[in-house]
């Protein structure tokens, strides 16, 4: 005999209806994303216009992702998952440096830099350098580690969002440390920016007065052999959105002070004009598991 549908047994009744899915991780995935999805729409009962209007915005979301443009991770990211993702992944890496987001903006084959070149191709802005060692948890250096590096510049634009006026590469490198785990390199520092709001993320941020920004940060990828790879930034201490940063990326380790230096010795060691900015960072890895 049918059995009527009822507001009470509907999530019920479609989590037994995966009963026979093989793979029990996807049936464990699906029957939480259901009885979760159930539980909101019986509490919020949106009308009919409203219901359409949440799929048309999903529709939006998928139409404005091409081959450079990912709405989806974008909306994952100002909904919080993306560092809920991130964080809830990071729990086996005790002592490790905290990961945060990946983001739209890592190219996958950043230029090869030497220690100690420039990431800066515009030479425009107060030099930076950027100077640290990558250590195992137990603190041991760890030498032929990779960085990937990538920032936006003084102005908050990365260079794949002004391809004619900024260089390819610029604000990039892919740098290997040295016997000792170091790194060392030349840059400006970056600034603050607004996440791309030319989409329905942007108009969900506009719906809900939040504001688009990122605190000023600098990207890294870490790997090593035999050890974790860590995805994180470093943020400029003091930088304004620190608090209120538009995908929740903070994390109060990895704010760094990037300290102004008026020594004209050392600004000739790292080939700078003085005065100049320093950031010193240690990167932990975690063992592979
Ligand atoms: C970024 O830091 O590049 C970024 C992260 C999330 C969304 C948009 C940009
Ligand atoms: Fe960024």
């Amino acid at each position: 005999m049918a059995t009527d549908f009822t507001e009470e047994g509907a999530a019920d009744a479609v989590i037994e209806s995966f009963a026979a899915t093989p793979d029990e991780r996807l049936r464990t995935i699906l029957g939480s994303l259901v009885r979760h999805l159930h539980a909101a729409v019986r509490e919020v009962e949106p009308s009919i216009a409203e219901w359409e209007q949440a799929i048309e915005f999903l529709t939006a979301t998928g139409q404005k992702c091409t081959d450079v443009r990912q709405e989806f991770i974008l909306l994952s990211d100002v909904l919080g998952i993306s560092m809920l993702v991130e964080t809830i992944n990071e729990r086996g890496a005790a002592g490790a440096t905290q990961s945060t987001v990946l983001g739209p903006f890592h190219m996958t084959r950043s230029p090869v830099r030497a220690l100690g070149d420039t990431i800066d191709l515009v030479g425009e802005s107060e030099p930076c350098v950027v100077t640290g060692q990558v250590v195992g948890t137990d603190g041991a250096p760890l030498a032929g580690a990779v960085l990937d590096v990538w920032q936006a510049n003084d102005h908050g634009a990365y260079d794949v969002q002004e391809p004619g006026k900024q260089p390819a590469g610029n604000g990039r490198g892919l740098f290997t440390t040295d016997d000792q785990g170091r790194f060392w390199f030349r840059t400006i520092v970056p600034s603050y920016y607004p996440i791309p709001t030319d989409g329905p993320v942007g108009d969900l941020l506009a719906a809900t007065r939040r504001h688009p920004y990122r605190p000023a940060h600098i990207h890294f990828i870490v790997s090593a052999d035999g050890y974790q790879p860590l995805t994180t930034h470093i943020f400029v201490a003091g930088t304004e959105y620190i608090d209120s940063d538009a995908v929740f990326a903070v994390k109060k380790s990895l704010i760094t002070e990037f300290k102004e230096v008026d020594d004209p010795e050392l600004a000739a060691r790292y080939q700078v004009s003085n005065p100049f900015r320093l950031a010193d960072i240690q990167i932990a890895l975690a063992p592979a598991s």
